[in-house]
């Protein structure tokens, strides 16, 4: 217990004591004083209150109090937050670097017991008891956030198995690299875009312009090229998911399904219709043009329809698996590419030496293709750098769940608890990493760690049973657009203005004010040298 709370409860007894002698003394001398009924009501209400306190106030909060009432053996440790709400306060827009800081002064590193209202959770923040929890089989599944659940993700990949199996032929690496040609493409588009709106407006925001490329791309990895109406609807649909799925839900921490704060089940149920709707026509469509349209072709939705007879899901199943594909695949990307080149502007020399090593490998007017990104070792060094110091899932996204009860660390972990891991912690960690906070993707080169699940020091992918699926997939795009990004133009921060790496996280972790850029100086058409200056916000 916190020294602060054993004090206070520590007072509470004392003027409880305090409370009951005075009425003693008082009663024996006059019964019907109404000081006596007045120390009465006090000494009744101190106890109750110092019983609650009891109740509440043990390591992890109110939701471990049953925990530490019957287990026995070495207990987890961790803040005791507040009564009800436990540490949900310090669950906000930096609640990676909050649980951080709260671990590192309970000296609870390794793994720490707190509680999100009346939900259990351990949180780890170290590579060993990231990978008892990541790669072990008791916590293979997800907890269900109600908003989750009515957007139909239960039904999909991170929940059924089915959906794994068919994953795994939607991300084979030869699927990934046929795929190469629409990233040429999108990518292309984004040149164009940002050279147009240079032109126009002297200022360039490329958040708008990475989210587009990447919203475009995914949907065309996953539909098809057949889309036409409802690109523009499938666009807003993973918008409006994204908004409903960031927001805070109080049902998702205490039992109150019966209300509906904030309208977010309403809206849940409109958004599930309508995504059952436009993404079972589209399935109807393909269907219905017969086998041949599909075999060969290199979207997720031909290879579901092409799988052999015994692994095929029902139509239900593949709405919500190409849903939920659509719905992760999107910001994550973007959001990681606003990122590198936040970090681009900023480091000038660190930009150049990847110009200069993508001019080695193509020369200064080639055009960078897939197969030239496992010879560009610097520039994937500096993606893992920015996977390091701002990884997209900090607390690695969706929660994992107990599923029976379990040790981690040697300390007793009760079934149905949520088990978290802060990646953000540990690539942050100086017993782990030197020099932490410093951007050096040059210590890639020295040691080549693995990002894809194997190593637990950077996973930015998360790990085990439930790894992202789309990590070759997301890989592939970030490297293939940067390298282009980086070689097209020269990236300059506007005079007098600093880039701001403020965090906010959201679903994702995301730079708080957008980068935006100016038009400077430029070498065109494609091939050509440009330069551009950026500002942070
Ligand atoms: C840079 C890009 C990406 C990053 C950083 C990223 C990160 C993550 C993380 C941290 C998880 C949780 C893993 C865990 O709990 O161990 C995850 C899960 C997932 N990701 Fe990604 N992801 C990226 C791209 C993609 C793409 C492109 C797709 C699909 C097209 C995708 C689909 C998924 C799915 C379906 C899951 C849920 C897996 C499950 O619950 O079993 N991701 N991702």
């Amino acid at each position: 217990m916190k020294p602060t709370g054993v004090l206070i409860v520590k007072s509470l007894i004392l003027l409880l004591g305090i409370g009951v002698i005075i009425f003693q003394s008082t009663t024996s001398t006059c019964c019907s004083c109404p000081l006596a009924t007045l120390f009465l009501f006090m000494s009744l209400t101190l106890t109750h209150f110092t019983i609650s306190l009891n109740y509440w106030f043990v390591p992890g909060g109110f939701a471990w109090r049953n925990y530490h009432r019957h287990e026995k053996a070495a207990k987890l440790t961790g803040p005791m937050g507040w009564p009800i709400l436990g540490t949900l306060p310090q669950m906000g827009s930096l609640a990676h670097r909050k649980l951080a800081a709260i671990s590192t002064s309970l000296n609870a590193k390794r793994l720490m017991a707190l509680s999100l209202g009346a939900t259990p959770v351990i949180i780890s923040n170290h590579p060993e008891t990231a990978r008892e929890i990541l790669c072990g089989s008791s916590f293979s599944d997800r907890p269900m956030k109600e908003s989750a659940r009515l957007l139909m993700f239960e039904r999909a990949i991170g929940f059924a198995p089915s959906g794994r199996i068919a994953a795994s032929h939607m991300f084979s690496p030869r699927k990934v690299s046929n795929l190469e040609c629409l990233r040429r493409q999108v990518v292309d588009e984004m040149v164009m875009k940002i050279w147009k709106e240079m032109e126009e407006k002297g200022v360039v925001e490329v958040r708008a312009i990475l989210q587009e490329g990447s919203l475009g791309n995914i949907l065309e990895s996953v539909f098809g090229n057949c889309l036409s109406s409802e690109r523009e609807e499938l666009g807003n649909m993973v918008r409006e998911g994204y908004d409903l799925i960031s927001k805070f839900n109080w049902e998702d921490h205490f039992p109150l399904t019966f209300l509906d704060f904030h309208g977010i089940k309403r809206r849940c149920y409109k958004l599930a219709a309508k995504v059952n709707s436009v993404v079972s026509q589209i399935l109807k469509n393909r269907k219905g043009s017969g086998e041949f349209v599909f075999v060969g072709e290199n979207d997720f939705l031909s290879a579901l329809l092409s799988l052999p007879e015994e692994e095929r899901l029902g139509d239900s199943d593949v709405v919500a698996l190409l849903w939920e594909m659509a719905f992760r695949g999107t910001d994550t990307v973007a959001l990681l590419l606003e990122w590198i080149m936040a970090r681009m502007v900023l480091h000038q020399d660190i930009q150049a030496k990847a110009r200069h090593e993508i001019d080695k490998c193509i020369g200064q007017y080639g055009q960078v293709q897939d197969s030239d990104i496992p010879k560009l070792h610097y520039l994937q060094a500096i993606v893992k750098e920015v996977l390091r110091l701002h990884p997209p899932g900090p607390l690695l996204s969706w929660a994992r769940l107990a599923v029976h009860d379990v040790y981690v660390d040697k300390l007793f972990v009760p079934a149905g608890t949520t088990a978290m891991v802060n990646m953000w912690a540990i690539t942050h960690d100086s017993s782990i990493w030197e020099d932490p906070w410093a951007f050096k993707p040059e210590r890639f080169l020295k040691e080549d760690v693995s990002i894809m699940g194997s190593d637990l020091r950077l996973a930015p992918f998360g790990s085990g049973r439930r790894v992202c699926p789309g990590r070759a997939l997301g890989l592939a795009t970030v490297h293939l657009w940067l390298a282009r990004l980086v070689h097209q133009f020269v990236w300059l921060p506007v005079p007098k203005q600093a880039v701001d790496l403020s965090e906010c996280l959201r679903l994702s972790l995301e730079m708080e004010k957008p980068l935006r850029c100016q038009k400077s100086l430029r070498r065109f058409p494609p091939g050509t040298l440009l330069l551009i200056s950026l500002s942070g916000g």
